[in-house]
């Protein structure tokens, strides 16, 4: 090389990384409040989240608290110039009008479709909102009808509700009633068995297993793997599972990296990746051809009784949907074993089941009675819990949030909302001390109904479930599910107070929060 060509490859290289070096420190965007020492430290606010995250495991929480620090209900982010700033607005009325009325504005963001893409890309939460998400969502869309749940879901949930009271039964009773148990894997294999009933028709078993097993414990362990009915879903449950384990394990690189999409890029080069994406893909693929098959034969049928076969599940909904498309379009309809799209869906509907935390009366009674303090302690758990950290979104306009909480410089539309809510919502009774849990903050007194006490859903801005366009789509169907989980468990069983070390509300974060830790301890009734 010549001394020249020398020279102009060494600036070039010392100006490039000058370049980069410059570029490590963000650019805040005008006026929203940051730290303004983040400006001039590579990678910004980057240390300050990470170490605030390893303090208290829950990574949305570090990001609030950089907020929280400033003492403003909306602040600015910043990593690098690379990418944007992250806007996080801790205000619940903003964010619900962001969410709910201003689709149009913003769509579902990066933060959340990165930890859904390497292991689900196809599938609804992972997507941005184009014409083919509409149809996407379209598909399933009868599913989550008021029908459908009534009819053919909350039976299901029920039957599932009543193995966990059995289960819980035996449990309490090998306690004696004085030791507290752990029951947050009790609570995900009863959402399992009801969900993959209630959309693939396929009895699971997996509660039913538990019975079994802690029966055989107590009257002296004989071995019941011979007779075992349930050995086949049973390997499917355990897939299920790992996956899902699999998909919380790849969380981190998300939130901890500098540059995700690097970070979730070599994941997807890794050798175990492709492994599991492979074993989990065949499984789905085995589920669905067992409801397709399932399907061919009611379609034979064709309204001929045949007993409890013919209570459909929601992949029928969807196949006889597809073939109705397929006719009006004149398009081949896809094989739904082939289609990952499908598959993808409903391995996301598995899996969301198991997210979840907790004579009997029939499903009908439970779901068509009016217990306004039952729909109070529902509503107020999913708010408390906050199952999902953070409800992410991307602007896809220029556009403004919140500069400051002044009514007048709110929008119009979230203006006219708070109107709307008589009892003046954030601002109101119900809005006290939202550090605790108050179902009562829930319910209110009905004049034109002679003073009775109902259930207020709009008594505050309600946003476990995300909402808007692309608000969470399972959100009546875990709602249907809490509430007779809860009716039949609170008629079953009483529940004691626990022991200090196992009574904590400690919560840990991947995909989504949950306890660290979920015990009960009970009386049977
Ligand atoms: C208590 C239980 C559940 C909670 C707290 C929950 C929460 C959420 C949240 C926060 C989102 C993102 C919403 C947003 O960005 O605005 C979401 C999306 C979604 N959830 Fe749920 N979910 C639950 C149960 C379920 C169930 C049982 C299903 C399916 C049967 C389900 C299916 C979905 C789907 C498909 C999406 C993506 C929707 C889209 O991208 O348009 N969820 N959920
Ligand atoms: C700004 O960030 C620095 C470094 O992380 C931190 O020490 C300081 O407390 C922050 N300032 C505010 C107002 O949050």
């Amino acid at each position: 090389m010549t001394p020249t060509a020398y020279l102009v490859l060494s600036s070039v290289t010392v100006l490039l990384l000058s370049y980069i070096y410059y570029k490590l420190h963000p650019t805040p965007l005008p006026s929203i409040p940051y730290n303004l020492s983040a400006p001039r430290r590579a990678f910004g606010d980057l240390r300050a989240i990470k170490a605030q995250g390893r303090l208290i495991k829950e990574p949305s929480a570090a990001m609030f608290a950089v907020a929280k620090n400033l003492g403003s209900p909306i602040a600015q982010l910043l990593l690098t110039s690379f990418s944007s700033p992250i806007i996080v607005i801790d205000d619940p009325r903003e964010v619900e009008d962001v969410l709910v009325r201003r689709n149009r504005e913003f769509d579902r963001s990066p933060l959340t479709t990165r930890f859904f893409q390497p292991m689900l890309p196809a599938c609804t939460i992972a997507q941005l909102t184009t014409p083919a998400l509409r149809a996407q969502k379209r598909l399933w869309s009868d599913v989550m009808s008021n029908d459908f749940l009534k009819r053919v879901v909350a039976p299901n949930i029920r039957e599932a509700a009543r193995e966990l009271v059995e289960l819980w039964g035996l449990k309490a009773e090998q306690a004696g009633g004085e030791q507290p148990f752990e029951v947050g894997v009790d609570f995900e294999d009863a959402a399992l068995d009801a969900i993959c009933v209630a959309v693939l028709g396929l009895k699971m078993g997996v509660t039913r297993g538990q019975i079994d097993k802690v029966r055989g414990e107590m009257t002296g362990g004989h071995d019941s793997e011979a007779e075992d009915p349930f050995a086949d879903t049973r390997s499917s449950a355990a897939i299920l599972r790992k996956t899902l384990k699999y998909l919380n394990d790849i969380v981190d690189a998300g939130f901890t990296s500098v540059w995700p999409e690097f970070a979730f890029w070599r994941i997807r080069m890794s050798p175990a990746y492709r492994r599991f994406k492979k074993i989990s893909d065949n499984e789905m693929q085995r589920l669905m051809a067992g409801a397709c098959e399932r399907f061919q034969r009611l379609e034979a049928l064709d309204g001929e009784t045949a007993g409890e076969e013919l209570d459909t599940c929601a992949m029928d909904l969807v196949l006889r949907r597809e073939i109705i498309t397929a006719r009006k379009t004149g398009e081949v309809k896809s094989d739904p074993t082939r289609d990952p799209a499908m598959l993808q869906e409903l391995l996301l509907f598995l899996l969301a089941a198991a997210f979840p935390g907790p004579e009997l009366p029939s499903a009908a009674d439970i779901v068509n009675t009016d217990i306004p303090y039952l729909d109070a302690v529902i509503e107020e758990t999913v708010r408390v819990v906050a199952t999902a950290g953070i409800i992410a979104r991307i602007t896809v306009v220029d556009t403004e949030v919140l500069v400051a909480v002044r009514e007048d410089i709110r929008s119009a539309t979230s203006q006219a909302a708070q109107a709307k809510r008589t009892r003046g919502g954030l601002d109101g009774d119900s809005g006290h001390d939202l550090h605790l849990f108050e179902p009562r903050r829930w319910l209110t007194r009905d004049e034109t109904q002679g003073g009775k006490e109902v259930f207020d859903a709009f008594a505050l801005p309600a946003l476990g479930f995300g909402g808007g366009l692309r608000g969470c789509f399972g959100k009546r169907l875990a709602m249907q599910e809490l509430r007779i989980l809860i009716a039949l468990l609170v008629l079953k069983f009483e529940f004691l107070p626990l022991p200090e070390k196992v009574a904590s509300m400690e919560a840990e974060e991947k995909l989504f929060r949950r306890p660290k830790t979920c015990h009960v301890k009970l009386r049977a009734l």
